[in-house]
């Protein structure tokens, strides 16, 4: 049986450009869909999948993020003397109690492998999540538990994974296949950002990974990849031989909301979802048709 997962990784030192101005001063994972925070979305499937320790790895100017994880007990308060139930719920729900929850910060931003290194005084103990609340997951169960479970089987390292268009693998880590059930597949290697006549497939890793702490390893040499940047793609390329990988094409969907049209749509499938603004959001979009 494989070690439980108890900790959670969340790198969002980012700078957000691609959603200037709005990020100057507000957080990119603060970005709200329908009316909660990216990170919200994140935390929430990391706490449905068992997940027990949180661990954001924060900029050097994110304190908006910080305050949005402590209690408001002005706000509840205020709240309760209106009889307002169902937002106090909204404000406390899915988030985790105050000592299970640390930041990190990342002063630099040298890539996402260097994002992850900056929480190994947490995360180095044992096996571990990284969750990446960019790509938001619309999935029941949610992505993470179901990774979760086929995790216990497995062990070794398994991150999310989903086929894309081939002039995509740009954008991704694409793995190299050696055996898939379509389902499951198995990789020898891994790509980070390959052009599409060099990729050696066109499955993309989406941001939900569970790794061994072998991978702090390599992520210690502080070996630069693609763009420059410490890539957590390397690291784990390092540990295949040593564990093995596998990418899980989860039930569910997906949206990139490190950019405009995957965020614009996010914000109508969550919408669409609920039975308090389905109806309008159907009948407004008929005059868009
Ligand atoms: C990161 C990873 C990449 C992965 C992607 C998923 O890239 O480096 O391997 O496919 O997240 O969203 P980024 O989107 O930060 O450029």
């Amino acid at each position: 049986m494989a070690e439980p997962v108890r900790t959670a990784v969340f790198p969002v030192a980012g700078l957000g450009t691609r959603f200037l101005p709005a990020t100057k001063v507000l957080p990119k994972e603060m970005l709200p869909v329908v009316d909660k925070p990216l990170i919200h979305y994140a935390v929430a499937e990391a706490l449905e999948a068992g997940i027990e320790e949180i661990v954001l790895v924060i900029g050097p100017a994110k304190s908006l993020t910080e305050d949005y994880f402590k209690g408001a007990p002005a706000l509840e308060r205020a709240l309760a003397e209106r009889g307002k139930k169902a937002e106090i719920v909204a404000v406390s729900e899915d988030l985790p109690a105050p000592q299970k929850l640390s930041f990190v910060r990342q002063e630099e931003p040298l890539g996402l492998g260097h994002a992850v290194w900056c929480a190994r005084q947490y995360a180095a103990g044992g096996p571990f999540a990284v969750v990446l609340p960019d790509d938001l997951i619309l999935a029941r169960p949610g992505c993470l538990r179901q990774m979760m479970e086929v995790y216990a089987a497995l062990g070794g390292n398994l991150v999310a994974t989903e086929d894309v268009p081939r002039e995509h693998t740009n954008r991704y880590g694409i793995l190299d296949v050696v055996e898939d059930d379509g389902r499951l597949a198995r990789a020898r290697g891994l790509v980070e950002k390959p052009d599409p006549a060099q990729a050696p497939s066109t499955l993309s890793i989406i941001g939900r990974y569970i790794l061994q702490p072998d991978v702090f390893e390599h992520l210690d040499k502080q070996e630069r990849g693609a763009g420059g940047e410490i890539q957590l793609t390397d690291a784990m390329a390092a540990t295949i031989g040593d564990v093995p990988f596998h990418g899980l094409r989860f039930a569910g969907r997906r949206f990139d909301c490190g950019g405009k049209l995957g965020f614009i749509e996010a914000n109508l499938a969550f919408a669409l979802e609920r039975q308090d603004l389905a109806p309008g959001v159907r009948d407004f979009l008929k005059g868009y048709g």
